[in-house]
């Protein structure tokens, strides 16, 4: 039977109640129709257009370059495809950061061009002002600590963050600017465990870990990492439920195979 009939579209409420009442969030990312289809009916409750999409369907080796148009054009395949999961939608680099109205007017063109439900940023104290106009504007915004992609080119390498007292700190401090400032939800990336629970334990809101640890209030991961599309790609925080890549693999050999050996098609497959 179809989770759809079932149950209804998750929202940010929905999420807020489920860590109100100690249930986890499962949150995975994903980028075209076909994936987003599988995901939604597996009983994803967030489904994130994450600008990983960057690296991961358009093979750069940073987020950066992604902009805004194709970040809408994978939203607006992915909100094709949910019909339960909460969809939210990265802010691409260089979208937001100008100023605050640059900051509303991508949110706004994300919201209408692709039909998502929420959008998500990175940064802390220094975003503080363009998550609270967008939020005004009706649009929930999801926050992004920790590890944050886009500034790369700040900390160097893809490391753990806030392992310092002072990076710890700023943190700590920056998740409660943020749930000041309106957002629903913040995820954390490659931080400590122990930092990470500190952390949700505070905050009202729910909080989204990517190597934070368990006591985050929901998990996320890059779904081609999850099923084991990406080559090569095995950080610890990772668990790997698949190996796809091996397994497409084979059978990519296996039709090359058949058709150099006139084995494919066969009659039945013939007109
Ligand atoms: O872009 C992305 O996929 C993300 C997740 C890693 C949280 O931001």
């Amino acid at each position: 039977m179809s989770v759809h009939k079932e149950t209804k579209r998750i929202t940010t409420h929905t999420l807020q109640e489920m860590k109100d009442r100690g249930e986890k969030i499962a949150m995975l990312t994903a980028y075209d129709f076909s994936m987003a289809t599988i995901v939604d009916d597996a009983g994803m409750d967030v489904i994130l257009v994450g600008d990983s999409a960057s690296n991961v369907m358009a093979g750069h080796e940073t987020t950066l370059p992604i902009t805004l148009d194709q970040m809408i054009y994978h939203a607006s395949s992915v909100v094709r495809a949910a019909k339960r999961a909460l969809v939210v939608v990265d802010l691409p680099f260089g979208s937001y950061q100008g100023n605050s109205k640059e900051a509303l007017n991508s949110a706004i063109r994300i919201m209408k061009e692709s039909g998502a439900h929420a959008v998500k940023l990175e940064g802390g104290a220094e975003v503080k002002e363009s998550i609270e106009r967008i939020v005004t504007a009706g649009i929930p915004v999801m926050g992004h600590l920790g590890l944050t992609p886009q500034s790369i080119y700040k900390f160097g390498t893809y490391t753990v963050r806030a392992k310092e007292e002072a990076e710890a700190q700023k943190l700590k401090d920056d998740v409660l600017v943020l749930q000041e400032a309106g957002c629903f939800s913040i995820v954390l990336e490659k931080i400590p465990a122990q930092l990470a629970a500190t952390v949700s334990q505070s905050l009202r809101i729910p909080t989204i870990g990517i190597g934070a640890g368990s006591a985050c209030d929901g998990q996320v991961l890059v779904v081609n990492d999850m099923i084991g599309l990406t080559k090569g790609f095995r950080p610890r925080f990772l668990r790997q439920y698949l190996d796809l890549y091996t397994e497409i693999n084979g059978a990519i050999q296996s039709y090359i195979k058949d058709v150099k050996a006139v084995d494919f098609p066969n009659e039945k497959e013939q007109y």
